[in-house]
């Protein structure tokens, strides 16, 4: 178990769902939704199945999380945010492309973090975080000393924490932080053509700015050497 989040990486956003995301909301959510507190989570028993099980923090709408999952079949996905019309616009997505390897939360990665097993993650999928630009907010950034060192205790040996951000200055507190980090190893890698473009990517593109990933992995290292 890790220790409970302290400061928020998001600034809540009230936007009521039409009556017809709230109605697919109240049908989809209790089969697709995972609960943000309680148990450790039984990822075998919520697939049905034994697979690599990736975590996608900050999913926005949907359009990124539900593309991959439909290329990579063979791979589960947790896709959280705290944006309730970016959950409902996923859920719809999920139900139209009949996907069975994708679960949601709706609530914060952080605190469901806790409910993660250690090293049970092939992979943390971090797209275009809020990128908190004033030097003031700079504290409220997912990737943080603090919220890497929780994130990566939850990666299998090997697994993958994939940062992808148009913010220079993210980009470079990335490569700080992670680079530095002692059971990480990786850095800048050029552009997946794998990764489809996210909504904010192309926001980001159309205003000219340059996108990086980052991409590092967790060191094959025996506990306690
Ligand atoms: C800039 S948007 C990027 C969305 C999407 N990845 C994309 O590239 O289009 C960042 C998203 O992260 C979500 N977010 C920020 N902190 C979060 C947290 N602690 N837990 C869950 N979601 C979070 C926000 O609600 C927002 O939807």
């Amino acid at each position: 178990m890790i220790a409970t989040q302290a400061v928020r990486t998001f600034k809540p956003r009230r936007r009521p769902l039409t009556p017809e995301r709230a109605a697919l909301m109240d049908r989809l959510a209790p089969e697709l939704c995972l609960p943000e507190t309680g148990d450790a989570l039984d990822a075998i028993a919520v697939f049905g199945r034994a697979a690599p099980l990736v975590f996608d923090i900050g999913i926005g709408l949907g359009d990124t999380l539900t593309v991959m999952a439909e290329a990579e079949h063979g791979v589960d996905v947790i896709g959280c945010d705290v944006h309730t019309p970016g959950i409902a616009s996923t859920l719809a997505r999920i139900e139209r492309q009949g996907l069975v390897n994708v679960r949601l939360v709706h609530g914060d990665a952080l605190v469901f973090a806790e409910r993660l097993p250690e090293r049970s993650l092939a992979g943390i999928r971090l797209y275009f975080p809020d990128p908190w630009p004033k030097a003031r907010h700079r504290h409220r950034r997912m990737v943080s000393e603090a919220n890497v060192d929780r994130l990566v205790r939850l990666l299998a040996p090997g697994g993958f924490l994939h940062v992808a951000t148009d913010i220079t200055d993210y980009a470079l507190q990335t490569d700080r932080v992670c680079g530095t980090h002692p059971d990480l190893g990786g850095g800048v890698i050029e552009r997946p053509d794998w990764r489809p473009v996210t909504r904010y990517e192309r926001k980001g593109l159309a205003a000219g700015r340059q996108v990086t990933d980052l991409v590092y992995r967790r060191r094959e290292v025996e506990p306690n050497v």
